[in-house]
């Protein structure tokens, strides 16, 4: 039976950054990860989306921020909820971000996540977390950890037809409280977006494959650090995690080169930090700005730092947060 369009929903996503990181697709068709990863969904960075279907409308309209959007890619992504739900009606879409879109501040994450739930709530749909991640993860593969809080894991899947790929809770937020020092070290959007990296990776670095080969390996190892809450282990496999990630995007032909000269000073102060006492490390996405994880008490220590940094434009500091909720 046909669900039935009920009035807009608004939807409330965080944003998340990856401790172990996804890039590469083994199905880009149906954005299927060619490797797992694990995250931390953020307090502070966040998109509320509202989403309404109308009878009358011609095609979808979409906003982001106050401003008109093309509605093509998003109208992709609207049609697999009105083929789950059987309506065709058209879709208004409004969307917040309260931090700077496509910067490397993984907006996609919290965008999708946000439309994945705002939109099936506004289609009448009942759905799972597990169905909300899996359709998440159509939008943008790091989306389908947003459906949830805390450190979550997203699983690369066998399944042909993504099935299997969705994303799991490891830890609530509560269960393990973690600090993230955000440097924004450039406000416009960033040059290559992560679907074009990824796109031109394929086949075409040299490393990629060892990158798949160790996955797991890197994902157990990480596993076991957060279960055992053992924060130095967990942070050292951050910053492998990323340098491995930069390595492969830069051994990428032609190589891509997401960081400017503040995000290397920031990488420097924030080692220096650790090697002055701070436990602190550094993850970095497709993008130049610098994620600090530490322990909330050290985040106004680890901020005043990167502050000083020069070409830090601003920080920002967030704890963990929720899942995605609906806001009405
Ligand atoms: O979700 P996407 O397709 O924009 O890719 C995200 C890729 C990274 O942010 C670099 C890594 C990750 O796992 O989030």
């Amino acid at each position: 039976m046909a669900a039935a369009p009920i009035s807009p929903v608004t939807a409330r996503a965080h944003s998340n950054i990856a401790l172990i990181k996804y890039w590469g697709k083994r199905d880009a068709a149906l954005n299927l990860p060619a490797v797992g990863s694990i995250s931390i969904t953020l307090d502070g960075l966040y998109t509320d989306t509202r989403v309404g279907f109308h009878a009358g409308a011609e095609r979808d309209s979409v906003d982001i921020g106050g401003r008109k959007v093309d509605a093509a890619p998003f109208t992709k992504f609207l049609d697999l909820i009105r083929a789950r739900a059987g309506i065709a009606h058209r879709a208004r879409v409004e969307s917040w971000n309260n931090f700077p879109t496509g910067a490397g501040l993984a907006s996609s994450a919290s965008g999708y996540s946000a439309l994945a739930l705002a939109g099936c709530r506004a289609a009448g749909l009942e759905t799972s977390a597990r169905d909300l991640s899996i359709l998440a993860r159509q939008g943008s593969g790091s989306a389908a950890r947003s459906i949830f809080g805390g450190i979550v894991e997203m699983h690369r899947g066998q399944a042909e037809g993504g099935e299997d790929a969705y994303a799991e809770p490891l830890l609530n937020a509560e269960d393990w409280p973690l600090g993230v020092v955000v440097a924004i070290t450039d406000r416009n959007a960033k040059s290559v977006n992560s679907t074009a990296g990824m796109a031109a990776l394929d086949e075409r670095s040299d490393y990629y494959d060892a990158w798949v080969a160790r996955a797991p390996d890197d994902l157990a190892s990480m596993r076991d650090a957060i279960a055992a809450r053992d924060f130095e282990t967990v942070g050292a496999l951050t910053e492998m995690s990323c340098l491995k990630l930069h390595g492969l995007m830069l051994s990428t032909r032609p190589g891509l080169i997401y960081w400017n000269a503040a995000t290397v000073a920031s990488m420097h102060a924030i080692r220096a930090l650790r090697a002055a006492g701070t436990p602190v490390y550094f993850t970095i996405d497709a993008g130049p700005q610098v994620k600090a994880i530490c322990a909330p008490e050290h985040t106004a220590e680890v901020a005043a730092v990167l502050a000083d940094v020069p070409g830090v434009l601003d920080t920002r500091i967030s704890g963990l947060g929720p899942g995605a909720h609906p806001l009405d």
